[in-house]
């Protein structure tokens, strides 16, 4: 199945199931997600690559977005007890503020996601950017996710 745009301005921006001929490119997209979010756990590609498949085969719904042929971003999300959870959005580092994002979330809330849940996410605290765009794009602070990692005493 495959979305066609027709009442936002990015006209050729669609969005499309992935399939496995996709995974080596998601895998290097989600290596750059991590960059850019600063992960403190980051994967390595080939961990990427075995978790990408995965996903595709059923764990999430992993979807593509593209600009006639080009590759602009993927979003990744599935449905939980809470609400539509979106794990991963993310938009390639050569074409964003070009409204691509705020586009391709519109036309995932009109395709792809259920219409009768809230769509949920988690950001990191440093991830300052992709706040904003959040905020910007009409979502609202919604809890904070709050770790203690292993070597941390209790005080
Ligand atoms: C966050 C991200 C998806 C935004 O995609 P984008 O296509 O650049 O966003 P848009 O062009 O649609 O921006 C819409 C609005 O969001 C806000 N916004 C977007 N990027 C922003 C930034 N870097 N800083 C501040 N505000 C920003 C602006 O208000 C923008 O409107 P404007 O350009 O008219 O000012 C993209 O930067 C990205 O993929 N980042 C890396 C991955 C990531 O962090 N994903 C989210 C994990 S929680």
């Amino acid at each position: 199945m495959t979305t066609r745009i027709d009442d936002l301005a990015i006209a050729d921006l669609t969005i499309a199931r992935a399939v496995p001929a996709d995974i080596a490119c998601l895998a290097q997209l989600n290596f750059e997600l991590m960059e850019d979010e600063a992960h403190p756990y980051p994967l390595t590609l080939e961990d990427l690559r075995a978790r990408m498949a995965r996903w595709i085969a059923g764990e999430y719904q992993v979807l593509l977005f593209r600009r006639g042929e080009r590759v602009c971003g993927y979003a990744v999300w599935r449905a939980e007890d809470r609400g539509a959870y979106l794990r991963h959005f993310y938009i390639c580092r050569d074409q964003r503020r070009e409204g691509l994002g705020r586009a391709a979330l519109a036309l995932l809330r009109r395709d792809w996601l259920p219409r009768d849940l809230p769509i949920q996410l988690e950001a990191a605290i440093w991830n300052t950017d992709a706040i904003a765009f959040w905020r910007a794009v009409g979502f609202k602070d919604f809890g904070l996710t709050l770790e203690m990692t292993p070597s941390d005493p209790v005080t």
